[in-house]
């Protein structure tokens, strides 16, 4: 798989997506935006990937999208270059494979709400992240104001984004925007570890339990436990939860084979 803007390597079932514009701190321009959708939907096809850890080259995550592209757009292109931003990110969000978010730099406006449509995120201590899109005389437009305030609820979400204010990876990790703050040499291998736990686990019911969250989030609590029942009675439907209970039994490791 060959992008002009992003790279993908495959280790231990985990895919490793790098988005790779560092001469402009990874901004999103259209470019990088349709490498993206492509990327993902040729992840989602590859039965050698189990999980994906999407991260940054050089000292930026994503520094948010391209406002040089942006700068002499009209209204309709706006919305149009908004619109298509949020299907490429609703891509990775509704994907069936868990998304590990690994934070290394500035993840900023279009930066911040990309790592904010993976499931997990870890935070290198030079990471920043922030909605500075008001500064700019626009809004968050790839669903920021949206995943933002789901994340870290309204109050929070419109602090960071009426004030534009840029924040530390603690003060993110405090607020609930990330899960776990490491050194910058300690990054890669922090994602990597937890992806390989994730690896290790029955894929199918990883998969089911990250759609039973997203749907169930998204939806009332009486539904959701509707969704939740349905996933979990196709569980008993696998091999793999023959496989896991009997290893139990038996007091061995699980052989799991469903992908
Ligand atoms: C285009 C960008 C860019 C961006 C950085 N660059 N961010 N180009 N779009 N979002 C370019 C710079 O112009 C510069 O190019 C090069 O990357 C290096 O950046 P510097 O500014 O020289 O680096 P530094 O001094 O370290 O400052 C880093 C920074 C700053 C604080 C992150 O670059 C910055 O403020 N960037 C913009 C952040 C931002 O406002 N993001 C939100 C964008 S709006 P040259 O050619 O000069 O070397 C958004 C909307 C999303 O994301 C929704 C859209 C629908």
């Amino acid at each position: 798989m060959q992008f002009e803007t992003l790279t993908i390597a495959i280790e231990n079932r985990i895919g490793i997506l790098t988005v790779n514009r560092p001469k402009a701190l990874n901004a999103l321009n259209s470019q990088v935006l349709e490498d993206l959708e492509k990327a993902v939907e040729a992840i989602e096809a590859n039965k050698e990937i189990d999980v994906v850890i999407l991260t940054g080259e050089g000292k930026a995550f994503v520094a948010g999208a391209d406002i040089t592209e942006m700068k002499d757009m009209n209204a309709d292109e706006g919305r149009t270059f908004g619109a298509y931003g949020m299907h490429v990110f609703r891509k990775i969000e509704l994907s069936s494979k868990p998304y590990i978010a690994a934070v290394n730099g500035f993840a900023l406006g279009g930066g911040c709400e990309l790592a904010m449509s993976c499931d997990i995120r870890v935070a290198s201590e030079k990471a920043k992240f922030g909605q500075p899109e008001v500064g700019l005389g626009i809004t968050p437009g790839f669903a920021g104001t949206q995943r933002l305030a789901r994340l870290v609820g309204t109050g929070k979400a419109k602090e960071l984004i009426f004030t534009a204010d840029i924040i530390s990876a603690v003060e993110a990790e405090k607020i609930g925007l990330v899960n776990a703050v490491v050194a910058p040499d300690d990054l890669m291998q922090t994602a990597k570890t937890m992806a390989e736990k994730i690896v290790a686990n029955a894929q199918l019911s990883v998969r089911y339990a990250k759609s039973a969250i997203n749907r169930g989030s998204e939806t009332d609590i009486e539904t959701a436990m509707v969704i939740e029942q349905d996933l979990f009675g196709l569980c008993f439907a696998t091999e793999d939860q023959k496989e896991g209970m009997t290893a139990f039994v038996e007091k061995r490791a699980p052989k799991f084979v469903t992908r």
